[in-house]
């Protein structure tokens, strides 16, 4: 693949659950480099799409292409190979609550450790240097060997996103980084995020609710609403009226929930 390739390219996507269709004709190119936000109301389907992107979901319908190999046709060792250059910050952060952070943050090397390597670093801490900046980055150096479950929701996410910091991926999927953080502290993290991709070239792909900061943020503005993209556009050219249209609540009887 040469660098001009999308990092990731959906071809007419779909994704049901059951009878429930969340995700229809997506159809979507990613660069390298982009800074991309995923808006949208509740339940739109972003957590979903986010999914497709990295593998733990596959589509119903259509391809999932991630550095020009089609998700589909690899297999659960080549999957995981694609995996490792993906970071993902869940919505629900994934961290295991009673193990102190540096633990957590160590998770960030799983995919390069061997099972020996992680199991000692159970017992005493390795590459303690790497985690550490990654918290001070984060702004939480003095958290380190707290057991998790003594942090407040913020520090929390601080630390999940440490973790990717610690991965070093060429591509971070961040599921509402911000969502448990007052409106300075979303700045911070945001801010971060935007400066990591910067120096370092690496893709970020967000979700968030909160849009202004998407605006000032992110390049790119793909707006999701029942499960269908209603705007793919540069930052500058998003209008009101079309974020009205996005976060639109329509009479149900109008507009029911899609099944098919
Ligand atoms: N594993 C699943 N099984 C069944 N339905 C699911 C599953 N995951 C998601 N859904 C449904 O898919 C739809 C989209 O969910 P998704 O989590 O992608 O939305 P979202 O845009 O991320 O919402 P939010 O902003 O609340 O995080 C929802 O109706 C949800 O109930
Ligand atoms: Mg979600």
């Amino acid at each position: 693949m040469s660098g001009t390739d999308p990092i990731f390219e959906l071809k007419h996507v779909a994704k049901r659950f059951g009878k429930s269709r969340v995700l229809a004709n997506i159809n979507l190119q990613i660069l390298a480099g982009e800074r991309v936000a995923l808006v949208g109301p509740s339940g739109a389907g972003k957590s979903t799409l986010l999914g497709l992107l990295n593998g733990t979901q596959l589509p119903s319908q259509g391809e999932v292409w991630v550095f020009g190999r089609n998700l589909a046709r690899l297999s659960p060792s080549q999957l995981r190979q694609v995996q490792r250059r993906i970071g993902t910050i869940y919505q629900q952060l994934h961290l295991v609550d009673n193990l102190r952070v540096i633990h957590n943050l160590n998770a960030g090397h799983l995919g390069r450790w061997s099972l020996f390597k992680a199991v000692v670093s159970l017992f005493f801490p390795l590459e303690v240097e790497t985690a550490a900046q990654a918290l001070f980055k984060v702004g939480i150096p003095e958290k380190l060997y707290e057991r998790t479950d003594q942090l407040s929701g913020g520090q929390k996410q601080r630390v999940a996103l440490a973790r990717v910091l610690v991965q070093n991926p060429i591509v971070i999927l961040a599921d509402e980084p911000i969502s448990s953080l007052d409106l300075g502290r979303s700045r911070e993290i945001m801010d971060l995020l935007r400066d990591m991709s910067e120096q370092t070239g690496q893709t970020l792909i967000i979700s968030l609710h909160a849009i202004e900061l998407a605006l000032s943020h992110c390049q790119r503005i793909i707006g999701l609403r029942q499960g269908r993209i209603l705007f793919d556009v540069p930052a500058p050219e998003v209008l009101p009226e079309m974020v009205e249209a996005l976060y639109r609540i329509e009479n149900a009887r109008t507009e029911p929930i899609q099944k098919i």
